[in-house]
Order: structure tokens, then C-alpha cells, then sequence
């Protein structure tokens, strides 16, 4: 098939782009580089061995995105374009809903005029908020409670929505992340970003480098065990297999929008991972414990079983080989991927000097 990933440079996008060329699939990259580094995509090429267009916008800008559809001819899209915000759901609530919601409607408008069928759209296990029925099942209610749980659920609704009124070609696969973590096990893809923004585990790497005097572990009077958060802890790899199962499984799927969580199915604590860290590095993690955080809830896994009678997926990696590779990835790139290339690196300069000018007249609506 003839792709279309949105995201396509972040961090799940791009282990997903090379999920998707290994599968043989033809991929096109829309990112904006708001987050994503043009290092991770040259390198997926490398990996791969194949070329990937990529083109530089804002996928919420429709004259753009339409211009792409026009000349591309897509069979199907996997949208992980967003926001997100690994230290709680609360932050930059505008961000949130603008670009979450507003890269859906674009996307939804182009697939419509131009007949593509499939979507596979990324949402969170921030959905299920404080939803207390654990392990977290997709027929549980949602309940988000900041916005950017807020935001993907919203945005599950609007798919609910133009899914009743299309046609029964359209075929959209919602998968709920959890959390991604690891690094590609070539140690050449991986999260980019230092400190909180680049989730808990690059957090611990610092700390074990020495590049933070120690780790801030928010709480220890959460209801668990250990008294300290748990979260599913999905390696990013397996994550981005999750996807290529979605968009293989939507031509046989018996509803219009399935909804898979993507989770191992184990909940971790984070002194559990630190642990983990250490014996899987033999690297000591400083670490005190400060204030907990608002909005943080305390346990969070999925039952991935769903994902498993319909994909055939579910995670094949564990915290020790999530360790493992996030830090083999941090060794070598402690800052993240080096600065992004020159913008006058031809493949970088977006979307107008590689296609043609369309009408800005849409194709009729096929639903
Ligand atoms: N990583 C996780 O643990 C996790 C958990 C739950 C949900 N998610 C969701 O999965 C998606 C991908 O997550 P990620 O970890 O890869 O994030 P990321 O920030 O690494 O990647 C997102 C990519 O989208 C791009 N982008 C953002 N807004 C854009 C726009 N308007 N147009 C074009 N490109 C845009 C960024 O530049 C970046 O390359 C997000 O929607 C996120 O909310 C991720």
C-alpha cells in the first residue's frame, strides 16, 4: 500500500515509517518538525534501504495536505501527528486540542475527497484517565482527566461520528498507545529530547550518566505497592509492529472503527523500572522522591488481549530489553540526534517544490 504517516520524524513515528517499509509497504512522511528531528528519518532510510519522501508542513493546513493527496494517490493513513505531555495530562491544554483535533478534521476532509479508506489513528491510554477497572479494557468508559486525554478521546468521538455517516468502505483503526518507551535495538533510533519531555526512562539514563544529579520520583503515596506510579511500559519498536498489524487487520475487520489498545499488559513502578535499569545496565540511579503531581493517576496498564484475537499482536519486549536498548541509544546520543540538516537540504524544503499546483476546487466527497 501507498502510505501517508503523519509525525512520520517522531518518535514512534519514525520507528513506524521502518516497520511499514520493512512490511513493503511505499511511505510518505507529513511532519512539521515542531518535535521530530530530520536526523531520524535519514536514518530509517539507512536502516531500511529504501527512500522516504518527506515533506515539511503543518498537517492541520489543508491547502498543503491536499496538494499531497492530489499528487500522491494514498491508499491509506497512519496519523501520528500530535502532542504529547509524558509528565502528566494537564499541560498546554491549547496545543493540545488545536493540534490534536485540528490534524484530524484536515486529514478526514482530504481522505474524503481523494476515496482513502484507511486510517489508522494513534490515541492514548490517557483516555482511561482514572478509570479504576484495571487492567484498562477498550469497552471501559472513558474518563480523561486532562487535556490531552481529553483531546484523543474527543478525537475518537469525531471518528465514531464520521464513521456512522460514511460508507461502509471507510475503515479506521484507533489504537490506544501506552507507554512508549526503549530506543531501536540498531541504537540509531530513538526518544529525542532530554530531561521530563523525553519520558521517564531518558530521565533515569540521565541520572545514571551523570548528566542529572538525580532522578525526581513524583510520589511515593500512591496506592501501589511501592507507593510509586505504574505505567505500562510498551517498547517503541513492538508499538510501531502494533501499527502495521492495525492498518493489515482493517480490510478484515468486522466494525468500521476497531479500537486496540497497544500495551504489554504489565503495569511497572517507577522504582520498579529503576531497578530494572540498574540491573539490566549494572549503572546506580540517584533518585529521591519529591511531591506528587497533579493529574498523575496512580496505575495505568492495558489488556492487550483484544489487540492479540485481532492482530495477532502484543508486546515480544520487557522492561530488561526496554532498558537495555534506551541505553545503548542514550550512550550515543546523550542530547538526542544531532542538529537538523540545512533547510536548503532539497527533500526538506516542503511540500511546493515537489508537486504540482492543484485546483483548489476538492474532488467530490465519496462520504
Ligand atoms: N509516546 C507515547 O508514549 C505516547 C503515548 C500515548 C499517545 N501517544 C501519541 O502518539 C503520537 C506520537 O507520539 P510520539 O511519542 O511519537 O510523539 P513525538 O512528539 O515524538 O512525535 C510527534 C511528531 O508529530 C510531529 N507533529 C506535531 N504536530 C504536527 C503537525 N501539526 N503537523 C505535522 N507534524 C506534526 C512532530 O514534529 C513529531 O515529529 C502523539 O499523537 C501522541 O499523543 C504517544
Amino acid at each position: 500500500m501507498r502510505v501517508l504517516v503523519t509525525g512520520g520524524a517522531g518518535y514512534v513515528g519514525s520507528h513506524t515509517v521502518l516497520r511499514l517499509l520493512g512490511a513493503g509497504h511505499d511511505v510518505v512522511v507529513v511532519d512539521d518538525f515542531s518535535r521530530g528531528a530530520p536526523a531520524a528519518l535519514d536514518r530509517v532510510e539507512v536502516l531500511a534501504g529504501r527512500p522516504v519522501p518527506v515533506h515539511a508542513f503543518d498537517t492541520a493546513d489543508i491547502d498543503a495536505l491536499e496538494r499531497l493527496f492530489d499528487a500522491e494517490g494514498f491508499d491509506a493513513v497512519v496519523h501520528l501527528a500530535g502532542i504529547k505531555s509524558p509528565g502528566g495530562g494537564g499541560a498546554r491544554p491549547l496545543d493540545s486540542y488545536e493540534t490534536n483535533l485540528g490534524t484530524t478534521f484536515t486529514l478526514l476532509r482530504c481522505m474524503a475527497w481523494y476515496g482513502v479508506d484507511r486510517l489508522v489513528v494513534s490515541s492514548s491510554s490517557a483516555v482511561y484517565g482514572d478509570g479504576r477497572d484495571l487492567p484498562h479494557r477498550e469497552d471501559a468508559p472513558l474518563t480523561p482527566v486532562g487535556p490531552l486525554g481529553r483531546s484523543h478521546a474527543m478525537n475518537e468521538q469525531i471518528l465514531r461520528d464520521v464513521v456512522a455517516d460514511a460508507g461502509p468502505a471507510l475503515r479506521v483503526g484507533v489504537v490506544r498507545h501506552f507507554s512508549a518507551a526503549g530506543a531501536h535495538p540498531s541504537g540509531t533510533l530513538g526518544p529525542d529530547r532530554t530531561g521530563a519531555a523525553a519520558g521517564l526512562l531518558t530521565a533515569i539514563a540521565e541520572a545514571a550518566a551523570g548528566l542529572r544529579e538525580r532522578l525526581e520520583v513524583h510520589g511515593d503515596d500512591h496506592p501501589t505497592p511501592d507507593g510509586t506510579a505504574m505505567r505500562d511500559y510498551v517498547h517503541v519498536d513492538d508499538l510501531a509492529a502494533g501499527h502495521v498489524a492495525a492498518l493489515a487487520a482493517l480490510g478484515d475487520a468486522d466494525q468500521q472503527l476497531s479500537t486496540w489498545n497497544l500495551g504489554s499488559g504489565r503495569p511497572t513502578s517507577v522504582l520498579e523500572l529503576v531497578r530494572a535499569f540498574e540491573e539490566a545496565t549494572g549503572r546506580p540511579v540517584p533518585y529521591r522522591v519529591a511531591g506528587s503531581r497533579a493529574g498523575d493517576v496512580p496505575v495505568s496498564y492495558a489488556d492487550p488481549a483484544r489487540a492479540e484475537a485481532e492482530l495477532g499482536w502484543r508486546a515480544t519486549r520487557g522492561v530488561e530489553e526496554i532498558c537495555l536498548d534506551l541505553w545503548r541509544w542514550h550512550q550515543r546520543h546523550p542530547t538526542g540526534y544531532p542538529a537538523a540538516l540545512a533547510p536548503s537540504t532539497p527533500w526538506r524544503g516542503g511540500v511546493g517544490h515537489r508537486l504540482r499546483l492543484v485546483s483548489t476546487v476538492p474532488a467530490v466527497s465519496s462520504w
